[in-house]
């Protein structure tokens, strides 16, 4: 069985982040979402994988997966040339799969559970098609399956009056059939090839197509407040203390806390669950609970928590507390001391800021 993550999506909900990074490889616990993804795949054995990306974005993802060598296994890359929907993104793809088996995984998707059942199902039922759904509050903004009984008799993406609450869940398990339906797709309002409507296709056709409850959180990092609760939800795991930088004797630390090699922590308390990366420098600081801190990062007179802070990132005297925040790679947060009190601010666009008021 081979594997398929699709990371063609813009992300343009996490702008302006995305606009020097795809959103797959937005850190969540100082690691790509994508890699969350690629690990349930090769602890479910799967060793052959392709990526389906962006063009324009094709060497970032070469740079964090260097062909798969983290994990010792095949991962190939293979371009959309342009954002036309979840079928298409599987339809370039094709050759790639070739006659096999695959497992289908939305690289903006973070689903934490074990794979393999559903791979013993999908073959034990010879299904056709197997489809991952989990209950959500809102399932107006996902693709919404109806059954009768536990035999799925439609799928429809995005639907105004819903006909359940189970929404897929970005994990899909197909054989080359899928190819032939999504050939015969035509556009959907949107203007995208919907993968749900090639699913349609199948169960239209009398294939076997399964659905699995799925008891496992997940989360589609789609928004900011998705990426900060992903990071919780990992960050929840952390146990222990392990420490490889330096920490002086002014420091209260409070595990479980992560500090990576080259770090140094100054006069500061970190109260984890709490990552640090490596080449850090916290110095005067408050480092709260589900704060990951990627590395070479500075925070200087500052506190922040439930936080993600990205590779060369600076708090530097920030007057405020920083909760439930995105700063990106190189960004710099800077408070002034010298009157006149006020906001100097070079802010990209479309960033968002919340200030105090
Ligand atoms: C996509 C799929 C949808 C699925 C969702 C899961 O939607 O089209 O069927 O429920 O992912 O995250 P998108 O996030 O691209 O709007």
């Amino acid at each position: 069985m081979k594997g398929l993550l699709l990371c063609a999506g813009r992300g343009s909900r996490l702008r302006p982040l995305t606009f020097s990074r795809p959103k797959h490889l937005l850190p969540v616990m100082n690691k790509p979402v994508l890699f969350y993804g690629i690990e349930s795949m090769v602890r479910a054995g799967i060793a052959d994988i392709a990526v389906v990306v962006p063009p324009g974005y094709r060497k970032s993802f070469d740079e964090a997966l260097r062909g798969g060598a983290p994990w010792n296994i095949k991962i190939t890359l293979v371009e959309q040339p342009e954002p036309l929907g979840l079928a298409d993104a599987v339809r370039v793809a094709e050759d790639y799969v070739g006659g096999d088996d695959f497992l289908l995984y939305l690289g903006d998707n973070v689903i934490d559970g074990p794979l393999s059942p559903l791979i013993e199902r999908f073959r034990l039922e010879r299904l056709e098609g197997l489809v991952s759904v989990s209950p959500v509050d809102r399932p107006e903004q996902f693709g919404v399956v109806q059954l009768d009984g536990d035999r799925l008799v439609r799928v429809v993406e995005k639907p105004k009056h819903p006909p359940s609450n189970l929404a897929i869940n970005g994990v899909y398990l197909f054989r080359a059939s899928i190819f032939r339906a999504i050939a015969g797709l035509r556009p959907s309002a949107r203007g995208e090839y919907e993968l749900t409507d090639a699913i349609q296709k199948l169960v239209e056709d009398g294939r076997q197509v399964g659905v699995f409850r799925s008891p496992y959180w997940w989360k589609d990092t789609g928004q900011p407040k998705d990426l900060i609760l992903c990071n919780q939800h990992f960050l929840r795991r952390l146990e222990g203390l392990r420490v490889k930088g330096d920490i002086d004797a002014r420091s209260n630390v409070t595990s479980p806390v992560v500090v990576g090699e080259n770090t140094v922590i100054i006069d500061s308390v970190i109260r984890g669950p709490v990552v640090i990366g490596r080449g850090c420098r916290i110095e005067n600081s408050y480092i709260g609970p589900y704060t990951a801190i990627a590395d070479h990062a500075v925070v200087r007179g500052s506190e922040v928590e439930n936080s993600i802070v990205m590779e060369h990132a600076v708090l530097d005297n920030v007057p405020t507390r920083i909760d439930e925040s995105l700063i990106g790679a190189d960004a710099r947060v800077i408070g002034q001391s010298q009157p006149p009190k006020r906001a100097r601010l070079w802010v990209g666009d479309h960033s968002q800021m919340h200030l105090p008021r």
